[in-house]
């Protein structure tokens, strides 16, 4: 067992081992997961993969209290982030508020929000109110309507540029670590060399500070669809359909349950 991250030797990996960052969503994964990686972010990437929802966007601030409760309790020695869901940060106030309900109600170690220099002014409130905030930028998950799809980001001169301001002012606004989603190769590497605290990656190459994947996206478990950037370490639902499959032919022949499994 490594002794539990903090805010500090979070920062402190920049330029270092990449950081291991993994979503979960209940306490069962979150046990699994407790021992191995850095940061476990509970992500509102469940409402797809745990509430089968289309998108991010219908996720409720209830739903991630619930859900960061349940990760924090099987993962009690992991740096645990709670993402902020859509709409529950769209002005300074409403953010804290939110953000205060996450740090009341549950022992997250801090919340996550997606957008860049947009976002800059709410970002600073909650730090300086207490409240330690990763920042996200790049693709935009929670920006799939508003956009008309997932989209790359970091294509041509001037999206680099943005994305370089956007994560220049997450980090002054005092962030101290930030995802960056969905973004060609060179632009990763120009983000992650234009700010001094940690750039996770998804979808953005091996030369930003560490990597985060979906859990259930890296052991095959969603197969709605997949990303071109999961690589699946397991094909879970195979597993886990041979699993049931060799059950219900067990049960239907009546071998199982046989003698070790019987009173
Ligand atoms: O919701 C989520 O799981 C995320 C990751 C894709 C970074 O934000």
């Amino acid at each position: 067992m490594t002794k539990k991250h903090t805010i500090t030797s979070i920062k402190k990996a920049k330029g270092g081992t990449p950081l291991t960052m993994i979503t979960a969503y209940d306490a069962l994964f979150a046990r699994l997961f407790d021992p191995i990686a850095d940061i476990i972010l509970v992500g509102d990437s469940l409402n797809m993969s745990f509430a089968g929802a289309p998108d991010t966007l219908s996720a409720t601030l209830e739903q991630m209290i619930y859900h960061t409760k349940a990760v924090c309790t099987g993962a009690p020695h992991s740096f645990v982030i709670c993402d902020m869901p859509f709409g529950s940060d769209t002005d300074k106030a409403r953010a804290l508020d939110n953000a205060i309900r996450i740090f009341r109600e549950t022992p997250a170690d801090a919340v996550k929000l997606e957008g860049g220099s947009a976002k800059a002014e709410i970002i600073r409130h909650l730090t300086a109110n207490g409240i330690a905030v990763c920042g996200h930028i790049g693709l935009l998950p929670q920006a799939v309507r508003s956009e008309g799809g997932y989209k790359v980001k970091g294509k041509d001169e001037a999206q680099v540029a943005a994305l370089i301001e956007d994560a220049k002012a997450v980090e002054a606004a005092g962030a101290f670590c930030m995802v960056l989603e969905g973004v060609k190769a060179e632009a990763a590497t120009a983000v992650a060399e234009a700010v001094s605290v940690p750039v996770i990656g998804i979808g953005a190459s091996s030369g930003v500070d560490g990597q985060v994947l979906v859990f259930s996206d890296m052991l095959g478990l969603f197969e709605a669809f997949t990303p071109k950037f999961v690589k699946k370490y397991l094909n879970g639902a195979d597993l886990v359909k041979e699993a049931v499959t060799a059950y219900k032919t067990e049960v239907q022949s009546r071998a199982f349950p046989d003698d070790p499994y019987i009173y």
